[in-house]
């Protein structure tokens, strides 16, 4: 009989595309779980900068792509096209948190990103936490729930546990055919909490 070891999801390196708001407030909770991290920008000093603060280390986009077995997209969408260009993801797992959403309009820009970008660079994406804004993600624990939609068994086993190193409670959210609705959600969301709406108001809360 051939025995299985289940996967250890522990102490991963962590490459990350972007070196903003959701790069430092997701960065900070996985350092502090015992993950490794590279940051990486289109400004050098700035992916300097985030990474020294969150306790990492900074790179390129694509040394951070090279570096992390698990990669999180978080650039603003204009910038991903860009970014996939220079990454080799093919067969990474990805989590994708970006949101294209117009500003103003409340609507998106590029309809099936976390598809667009499964399609583009061969990764196995996982849609998560694109939902909430990044004051909560800087939260110790974030006071939220973490759905979560991918098609890859593994590359869904190891989201959650990330989830799980942030603080939160992940919730299946089905197939990656799913992230277009998150992304819609996510429009929807903005667009009330510019008018003073609280999101948490309108998300399911796990208790
Ligand atoms: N912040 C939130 O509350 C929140 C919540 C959920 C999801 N998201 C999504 O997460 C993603 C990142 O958001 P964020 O708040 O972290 O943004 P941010 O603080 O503005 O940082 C964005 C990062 O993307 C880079 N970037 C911007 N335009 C680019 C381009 N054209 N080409 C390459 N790189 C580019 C920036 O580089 P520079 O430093 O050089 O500008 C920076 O490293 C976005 O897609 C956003 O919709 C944000």
């Amino acid at each position: 009989m051939v025995s299985i070891e289940p996967p250890n999801f522990a102490d991963m390196r962590i490459g990350i595309l972007g070196a903003g708001n959701m790069a430092a407030a997701l960065g900070t909770h996985w350092v502090r779980a015992g993950h490794e991290v590279m940051v990486s920008g289109r400004d050098p000093g700035r992916a300097r900068e985030t990474a020294e603060r969150i306790g990492g280390q900074a790179g390129d986009w694509a040394q951070a792509a090279q570096f992390g077995e698990v990669v999180l997209l978080a650039v603003l969408a204009d910038g991903v096209p860009d970014v996939l260009a220079a990454t080799e993801l093919a067969g990474k797992v990805v989590i994708d948190c970006t949101n294209a959403v117009v500003q103003g309009r409340w609507t998106l820009a590029t309809p099936a990103m976390a598809e667009s970008v499964a399609a583009k660079s061969g990764a196995r994406v996982v849609k998560a936490f694109n939902l909430c804004p990044d004051e909560l993600w800087r939260q110790t624990p974030p006071p939220v729930a973490v759905p979560l939609c991918g098609d890859d068994p593994e590359a869904m086993d190891i989201v959650r546990g990330l989830v799980v190193d942030v603080g939160c409670v992940a919730v299946d959210g089905g197939g990656l055919e799913r992230a277009a609705l998150f992304e819609a959600t996510a429009a929807v969301v903005i667009g009330l909490a510019v008018q003073g709406v609280e999101p948490r108001g309108i998300l399911p809360v796990v208790g």
